[in-house]
């Protein structure tokens, strides 16, 4: 019998101008699985930490678990038995990729365990179908620097064609999870089918600066790409003082500010670690003001991705 415990990282998706084709990893909070095989053929969720009794036990239903079924398939492995234990370390419905974190460990653990028969790279259809059960959309701005690491651009879904980008070492994130949730089917439900002429050449503007600003790298340039005229505006109105807690971000030193993926968390951009822990503080505040607790974590960006924590042979 093997068992391997391990971790994958939190994500901010979107990145501002970037819907659904950017996303990086940041250091914490992530998730953590643990998986140990068995004799019977299978994959069974026995026990998940974290999450209140929210999420499905089924392994059909479940983000990981599906990923991990879907994977075992596509190796012709369904002879494989797996216990699965999750360790939820992050609110869900949050805006923090929790569901892809979980996807992410499950298949990640999983090639591990059987002695990697597929590069990393590989493993990403089968966290994305985590997400079509999440929330109805198997986008990959989550799912792709969750397992990747680092910033990571999706060029195109069909095919899939992802692009891991370098950014400055000097970079830290300051996220900032309001203590309210947003799911993200709904999220996605109230964004307009067509944008016009004028926004989306603003946007490809902002996306083309944004990569060019990164790696080469330019911090006014990020500065002025962190710009989202398409998404930003129409959830903005799914977050309570989503202007005043920007504002405090920019007001502190952030390069810039916007929703974490769906939301509700925001995360800010900023040069240096006091600045990014000043921006924490002065977002929280901004939220407090009226009456919302929050939670902050600053990290630079997490350029491994996932990594194994403990793995055993046990007998
Ligand atoms: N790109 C997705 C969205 C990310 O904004 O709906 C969800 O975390």
């Amino acid at each position: 019998m093997n068992s391997i415990r391990v971790f994958a990282p939190a994500t901010v998706a979107n990145v501002a101008c970037g819907f659904d084709i950017f996303g990086f990893a940041v250091a914490n909070p992530g998730d953590q699985i643990t998986l140990t095989t068995r004799e019977e053929p299978g994959v069974s969720i026995t026990d998940i930490f974290g999450d209140e009794g929210r999420l499905p036990r089924e392994a059909e239903r479940n983000t990981a678990g599906i990923a991990i079924q879907t994977y075992l398939q596509h190796i012709g492995r369904t002879d494989v038995g797996i216990d699965v234990v999750l360790h939820k370390q992050m609110p869900l419905g949050s805006g923090l990729g929790s569901s892809a974190a979980s996807a992410v460990a499950g298949v990640y653990a999983i090639n591990e365990l059987l002695g990697r028969p597929l590069p990393t790279v590989k493993l990403l259809p089968f966290a994305m179908e985590g997400e079509r059960l999440a929330c109805g959309s198997a986008h990959a701005d989550n799912v792709a620097p969750s397992l990747l690491g680092g910033f990571v651009v999706i060029r195109s879904y069909n095919p899939l064609d992802v692009i891991r980008i370098e950014t400055p070492a000097s970079l830290f994130c300051t996220l900032v999870h309001p203590d309210i949730e947003v799911n993200t089917k709904d999220a996605r439900f109230i964004l307009k089918n067509e944008v016009s002429l004028k926004n989306t050449i603003i946007q490809m503007g902002n996306v083309a600066g944004l990569i060019a600003g990164l790696m080469t790298p330019d911090y006014d340039l990020i500065s002025r790409s962190l710009v989202d005229v398409i998404i930003e505006p129409v959830r903005a109105i799914l977050i309570p003082e989503f202007h005043e807690v920007k504002q405090a971000a920019l007001d502190n030193g952030a390069l810039g500010c916007s929703l974490s993926g769906s939301g509700p968390s925001m995360f800010a951009l900023s040069r240096d670690i006091q600045t990014a822990e000043r921006i924490g503080q002065a977002m929280q505040q901004a939220f407090l003001s009226v009456g919302i607790t929050s939670d902050a974590y600053v990290s630079d960006i997490n350029k491994q991705g996932p990594k194994v924590l403990e793995s055993s042979v046990l007998s």
